[in-house]
């Protein structure tokens, strides 16, 4: 690139940043922009938190982003059910993720949003195709998964468990999506061009969201510049990659298969549209269930008593005798509350999608009296409700899966306190199936290996990106059990 041009740009950069600075006295904003808030916190979530812990009504404002976010379920619904139709994606949104996401369900509105929430509804919503996901689930664990413990086992080498879960839910959401199976939890851990250019591109996507105005991710994609030239570069290795795989489907026949593309094809045949259907799929189902697996994992290595009343759990409903059950049937799993409180107390503190915005059609005054202006982005943020006294109570911060239950039996939350899967008309399409493939790994491994991490006491530093990934990963060492004859 021109010095010249690269120095303007960097002058225009710094004099905006100023300038922002100057316009804006607040001290939340300063230290946003100062990034003075990493002094006292790890995490942009957990200053978050910390801000909207304080705040009277739950909600603060982020000038400099234009930002409202809120951690008041009373706030939560007004926005994603009472007012759903003044509280869309927005402009702003698709402009952010419209390269990597097109047309997708994650990136749409109104009429597009529709039809493809009513075709995903059909297809994830139907028995068959719940067992059919759990099939695909089953046989990656028992095909790579569990060989893939069993041959690090004993030998102290440490195992990253948070890339073993991305490359199984890869797998995994792939062969849902398009019956194609990339096999990156092969033994050998092979390289995918396409899990990485889809991991570069969401982090980057993400990162447009987190600049102080859009003009400065705009003028780089003008100019051909840097994360945004990269960002190009990686969308264009999604884009070449996916085609192909609609290539093959289509070679191999769709008409009499279950996943969803073929589904897809049988109404649509613009392949972009196909293209962004799928990249959203891909999106909704990969990192979420990995970041879920990964930190249920860590609290799990804090918690010996809740692994042990899951293997109680699933003795008393599978009764088998062996001691090495793998894997509970599809309809066992629906026995097991405690199980499922257990998953739900880990998303709980740790939700896979820490925040989601929106942008308000008008004018409007949210339940707390926040004044809310047209064009204003409005964000909930589960991770910081999950973490609210007011919300959960004084043990708010620890890990009790027994808040869940009365009687030994699971009580759902208000979706609007616990807003993890989104809720109202958006709520999330893949709930179940994601919490049946949590429950299938979960059971595969507590009931066949001893997980341990080394350095349980470390607290996640989170990455950027549009899921919470934990920065390094979570290394383990792995023993399998001796079996009980
Ligand atoms: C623990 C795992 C998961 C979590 C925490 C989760 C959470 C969420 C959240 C918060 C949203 C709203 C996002 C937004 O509108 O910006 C969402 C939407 C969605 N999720 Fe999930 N998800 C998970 C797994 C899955 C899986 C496995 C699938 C598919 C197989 C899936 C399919 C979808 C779809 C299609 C939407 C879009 C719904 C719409 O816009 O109408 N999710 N999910």
């Amino acid at each position: 690139m021109d010095p010249r041009l690269y120095s303007w740009f960097s002058s225009m950069f710094t004099a905006f940043c100023f300038m922002l600075k100057l316009a804006c006295k607040c001290e939340i904003c300063h230290a946003y922009l100062t990034s003075s808030w990493t002094k006292e916190f790890d995490n942009l979530c957990d200053w978050f938190t910390h801000l909207l812990e304080k705040s009277a009504t739950g909600t603060i404002h982020i000038h400099v982003l234009g930002n409202t976010i809120t951690a008041n379920p009373e706030n939560v619904e007004h926005i994603l059910k009472t007012r759903f139709e003044n509280y869309p994606k927005g402009k702003p949104f698709a402009a952010i993720l419209g390269d990597l996401l097109g047309k997708g369900i994650f990136n749409v509105d109104g009429d597009s949003w529709k039809f493809q929430r009513k075709m995903a509804s059909l297809e994830l919503g139907s028995i068959s195709i719940r067992r059919h996901g759990f099939d695909i689930v089953s046989s990656e664990i028992q095909s790579r998964l569990l060989p893939l413990l069993s041959s690090v086992s004993g030998k102290q080498q440490v195992l990253d468990l948070q890339d073993v879960f991305r490359r199984f839910s890869f797998d995994n959401i792939c062969k849902f999506s398009f019956g194609l199976d990339p096999g990156c939890l092969e033994l050998s851990l092979p390289v995918s061009e396409f899990a990485e250019a889809f991991d570069l591109a969401s982090r980057l996507s993400a990162q447009r969201g987190r600049a102080s105005s859009p003009l400065i991710w705009k003028l780089k994609r003008l100019l051909n510049l840097g994360t945004e030239k990269q960002l190009k570069q990686a969308i264009k290795l999604v884009d070449e990659l996916a085609q192909k795989m609609i290539n093959q489907r289509r070679e191999k026949g769709f008409s009499d298969r279950n996943d969803l593309l073929s589904r897809f094809m049988g109404t649509i045949n613009d392949d972009k549209y196909l293209r962004d259907i799928v990249v959203s799929f891909l999106l909704a189902g990969r990192d979420t269930v990995a970041s879920g697996l990964t930190s249920f994992f860590w609290l799990l290595s804090q918690h010996p008593e809740v692994e042990s009343a899951i293997r109680e759990e699933l003795e008393r409903v599978v009764r088998s005798s062996d001691g090495r059950q793998q894997i509970a049937s599809y309809d066992q799993m629906r026995d097991m509350h405690y199980l499922h409180a257990a998953l739900c107390e880990s998303l709980r503190l740790f939700p896979p999608i820490q925040f989601d915005s929106k942008f308000a059609l008008e004018d409007d005054i949210l339940p707390d009296c926040t004044f809310v202006r047209k064009g204003t982005r409005v964000t909930y943020h589960p991770y910081a409700m999950g973490r609210m006294e007011r919300v959960w109570g004084p043990d708010c911060l620890e890990y009790k899966p027994g808040r869940w239950l009365k009687d030994g039996r699971y009580v759902p939350e208000n979706p609007f306190k616990y807003p993890v899967f989104q809720a109202g008309q958006r709520v999330c399409l893949g709930k179940e199936m994601a919490l049946v493939e949590m429950k299938c790994v979960v059971l595969a491994i507590i009931s066949r290996f001893n997980i341990r991490v080394p350095n349980p006491k470390q607290t996640p530093r989170f990455a950027p990106g549009l899921t919470a990934n934990v920065r390094g990963g979570l290394p383990v060492l792995v023993q399998e059990k001796a079996i009980v004859s």
